[in-house]
């Protein structure tokens, strides 16, 4: 087999159009920031946003523009899950399968999904219509167990409800987020808005529900503040936290001494030396 020349080798194959584009949309990206080699991650996005993937071409064209090596902008992409090494589907269906999720159904769900679409972990449809993937925690522990479609939260999910979502996925129809954006857009869209490009979609609905606030509302039912972020000091109205009264019966402040650490702590230091 005979290599291909050095000049097609290092060279992106883009059209004149999509390169030009492409430039325009990095050096952008690079003028965000003070080191322009800085902008590399939202510049592989912004070519997932073009290719569908962290492609050859697109790997050459990201250390072209900063002036690295191919194989420095490789080892970027390959270290982060959110970069695609292969073509990616129209919509990467992530089921959630951390701690909360799992027991909550989040490993039935991926094992159900997987069966029905016929495909596994960072595996994509014949139809190129989905990549499915186990994602870690989204912060949405309080409506889990939770899917994910590009990114957009799809709540309280079960087996039988995350493949009907993806059988509709499949068919090209509409799909809403439980919370948050009114639509899901395909993932070339999603890689554009992470490349730094906005969509005007980020606040459409509503992002925290009842769950998520379910603490705040006891908070200010109670009167319970949190201290002065810049200064440490208690709110008005709430004495000092060295006169605060201990914990009630029971809590660590009552615990009787039942370990050496209880008790020897300062043991060594001389008279008059605080124990630390
Ligand atoms: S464990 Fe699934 S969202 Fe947190």
């Amino acid at each position: 087999m005979t290599a291909e020349p050095l000049e097609t080798t290092t060279k992106t194959r883009y059209d004149a159009d999509t390169l030009a584009a492409l430039t325009a949309d990095a050096t952008a990206i690079m003028e965000r920031y003070p080191d322009p080699r800085s902008g590399l991650l939202p510049m592989l996005h912004l070519v997932q946003s073009v290719d569908g993937y962290v492609s050859r071409d697109g790997i050459l064209f990201c250390a072209e523009m900063l002036g690295i090596t191919a194989a420095e902008v490789s080892a970027v992409a390959t270290f982060y899950t959110q970069y695609k090494r292969h073509p990616n589907g129209t919509y990467t269906v992530g089921v959630c399968t951390n701690t909360l999720c799992a027991v909550m159904g989040g490993d039935a769900i991926f094992d159900e999904l997987s069966d029905h679409l016929g495909v596994g972990h960072d595996e994509t449809t014949p139809d190129g219509a989905i990549t499915l993937e186990r994602v870690e925690c989204n912060a949405a522990c309080d409506y889990a167990p939770v899917v994910m479609v590009n990114w957009e939260f799809f709540d309280n999910q079960t087996p039988e409800t995350a493949t009907a979502l993806a059988d509709k996925l499949i068919l090209g129809e509409d799909v809403v987020p439980t919370r948050g954006a009114a639509s899901v857009c395909s993932f070339k869209q999603m890689s554009r808005v992470l490349a730094g490009f906005p969509d005007g979609r980020a606040d459409e609905g509503v992002g925290a529900g009842e769950p998520t606030l379910a603490g705040l509302k006891i908070a200010r039912e109670r009167g319970w503040t949190a201290p002065d972020a810049d200064t440490g000091s208690e709110p008005e109205g709430t004495a000092p936290s060295s006169t605060q009264p201990v914990g009630k019966p029971g809590s660590s402040a009552e615990r009787k001494p039942a370990t050496p650490s209880d008790t020897e702590v300062g043991k060594d230091k001389k008279p008059g030396e605080d124990a630390k």
